[in-house]
């Protein structure tokens, strides 16, 4: 698949390999590299970061923490102001299950099929693909699973046991799956009404990529609990969150000690937080990944046109853009077609039938023109070598 290069190195939307070969990096992390790689802004702190202190002491306060989470809450939906910093996207949304438990007193999960949350216990029990599941049964327990768009599944699954329905807004590894308008209105209007918590998972989703801040703007939507990751490390630095109300964080109030993390919120990965949260509004991003998006959306939609005998759909959001082939080999083999062209980009996880596109907002228009030249070119080689 021309994937046995080494990467060496990196800068905005380019992945350069040993001998200086430039990778177009439309896979993006998936969503880690919005603001690009190697912003100079989060590298400039760090370095100096790196000078002053890398890692807490656990003991004197942390003001570089206090900073991040600061910035953290002024973003944040709704009334999601109380920050945890952990270091991963499944570590914001296992601390967020826990929340959710200690809150509501009640142990029950309703989740979304082929939702994707991560691979710990309690993110892997809320997501929907059996094939990263079978092996490490028995799951946690009290997790149900509804078709993801569907209100009036939401509706019978969530009871009086329930203490969050957990959602992403809109599904990414499930394959770009955008749900019909008011949905999340919907699911905000059942929580409510069975005293049941609403968990959004904006790890992919946030921070711009969706041409928004939050994809659940989009609805005009705020959870009670954001789960964050990805991007908010500028690209640099592995960080995760979750953000909640005041009123979900009684139990860590009253003991902070019941969840914690040593190298969770440490100095490095708060800094280019910090940084990246600035870069993100200073530099427009969520603008830029609605402007590109969209001329990417559209370029995607004329080749699907053009072969609508292997594409089967193209949908997305801002710059978060699949593209559906009828089936996962003729998918892998464009893949490979762009790979060669030295553009990167990957099938999603719970459907490899979907090629998806998350390339850094710095991503130029021109080349934007040129991923969707080499997609057709793709296709077409694909088209041909299978006789169809
Ligand atoms: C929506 C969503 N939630 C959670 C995760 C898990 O994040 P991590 O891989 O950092 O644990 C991912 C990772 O792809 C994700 O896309």
């Amino acid at each position: 698949m021309g994937l046995e290069v080494a990467e060496h190195s990196a800068e905005g939307a380019y992945v350069y390999g040993p001998e200086g070969e430039a990778y177009l990096d439309c896979l993006g992390g998936p969503g880690v590299f919005t603001i690009g790689h190697r912003h100079p802004k989060v590298i400039a702190a760090l370095k100096q970061q790196l000078d002053l202190m890398p890692l807490s002491s656990h003991i004197l306060l942390d003001p570089v923490m206090a900073e991040a989470a600061e910035k953290v809450a002024g973003i944040a939906p709704g009334a999601c102001e109380f920050v945890f910093f952990c270091n991963s996207g499944a570590e914001a949304i296992e601390g967020a299950l826990k929340a959710a438990r200690s809150h509501t007193r009640r142990p029950g999960f309703v989740c979304a099929e082929g939702g994707f949350h991560g691979k710990t216990f309690g993110a892997l029990s809320a997501s929907g693909r059996d094939v990263y599941k079978a092996d490490f049964e028995p799951l946690l327990q009290g997790f149900t699973h509804v078709p993801f768009g569907d209100a009036d599944a939401l509706a019978t699954a969530v009871g009086n046991d329930t203490a969050a329905v957990l959602l992403e807004p809109i599904q990414c590894e499930n394959g770009i799956i955008v749900p019909p308008d008011g949905y999340l209105a919907t699911a905000r209007e059942i929580c409510d009404a069975r005293g049941a918590l609403l968990i959004l998972d904006e790890v992919q989703t946030g921070l711009g990529r969706t041409g928004r801040m939050w994809a659940c703007d989009h609805d005009g939507v705020s959870p009670d609990i954001i789960a964050l990751g990805k991007a908010l490390g500028g690209g640099a630095m592995p960080i995760g969150a979750f953000v909640a109300t005041e009123a979900v964080w009684d139990i860590f109030d009253q003991n902070p000690y019941v969840h914690t993390s040593t190298f969770g919120g440490n100095p490095m990965a708060c800094r280019a937080a910090s940084v990246a949260l600035d870069v993100v509004t200073e530099e427009n991003i969520a603008g830029l990944c609605a402007e590109r998006g969209a001329r990417l959306l559209a370029g995607m939609r004329q080749v699907a046109d053009e072969f609508g005998n292997v594409i089967a759909d193209v949908r997305g959001r801002g710059l978060l853009v699949g593209v559906e082939f009828v089936d996962p080999d003729i998918a892998n083999l464009v893949i490979a077609g762009l790979v060669g062209e030295r553009i990167l980009t990957a099938f999603a996880l719970n459907q490899p039938r979907v090629v998806r596109f998350e390339p850094p907002a710095v991503i130029t228009s021109e080349e934007i023109d040129r991923v969707i030249g080499v997609m057709r070119q793709a296709s077409a080689d694909t088209v041909e070598m299978l006789g169809l």
